[in-house]
């Protein structure tokens, strides 16, 4: 396959940025997206030319890294996958791709297609986590009974990768899904109760502090979400909140 890749290069945070065109020819229909960019860069070296700076690390759909905006959607065309699960096959030869990094106030672009998603963390460290009794006394989890139901639903919010797709993807970059999941991760489990009120509380303030937009309902973040979480992390997060409050 022979493509044209429209790419976004910024040498680094107060750099203006702009998109600079690449052919590139050969490319496997067996490749994947990101080694497809490991041969650009390889072709870019051999010219001694920079080459693109993208994330990356487990290239298997789990560390949630690989923040790419392809042809106008978060990790490309095909839905609940991360764009290091895609691959050359979902295009044709001859196309134009266009790569871009996440575009969010609160994710601000370090250099070319990598941008800083340090919020995220500050929001976990606000309140995703549980206190544990580590002095030889700890409970065993699994004594612990949980519903079924409960621990279904609570492993499927656990599956959010913090990606960021999300915001990426929101007209108001909102991190409700992903903060909806990390709360529902605790929210619906026993171990989760003793600090859910302070929890709510504190990654919510944290979300605003940090310039992430309000939910709105548009429900794009949950079409683009490479894991499939669902709204019903937004409601429950809601319901969490109000309980808070009172
Ligand atoms: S909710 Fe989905 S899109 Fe958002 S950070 Fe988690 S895995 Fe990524
Ligand atoms: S590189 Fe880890 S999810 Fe894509």
């Amino acid at each position: 396959m022979k493509l044209t890749l429209k790419i976004w290069r910024q040498k680094d945070a107060n750099d203006k940025g702009r998109i600079v065109d690449y052919e590139l020819d050969n490319v496997s229909p067996d490749m994947s997206f990101l080694e497809m960019l490991d041969i650009l860069n390889q072709q870019l070296i051999d010219n001694r030319e920079e080459p693109v700076a993208f994330d990356h690390d487990c290239r298997e759909g789990i560390c949630g890294t690989c923040s790419l905006f392809i042809n106008g959607r978060a990790h490309g065309p095909d839905r609940e996958i991360t764009a290091c699960q895609l691959h050359m096959r979902s295009f044709n030869d001859g196309d134009t791709i266009y790569i871009e990094p996440w575009r969010a106030k609160a994710f601000p672009i370090v250099k070319d297609l990598i941008v800083d998603r340090s919020a995220f963390d500050r929001i976990q460290q606000a309140g995703g986590f549980i206190s544990v009794n580590t002095s030889g006394n700890t409970q065993d989890a699994n004594a612990i009974p949980i519903a079924k139901e409960a621990a279904d639903t609570a492993m499927d919010a656990a599956t959010c990768i913090g990606c960021g797709a999300c915001v990426a993807t929101c007209k108001n970059s909102s991190a409700m899904l992903f903060v909806g999941a990390k709360v529902s991760q605790y929210a619906l489990l026993p171990q989760g109760q003793v600090e859910a009120a302070d929890r709510v509380k504190n990654m919510v303030a944290q979300m605003d502090l940090e310039g992430f937009g309000n939910c709105t309902n548009t429900g794009a973040c949950e079409v683009e979400c490479p894991k499939g979480i669902s709204l019903e992390n937004i409601a429950r997060m809601n319901r969490e909140l109000i309980k808070a409050a009172f």
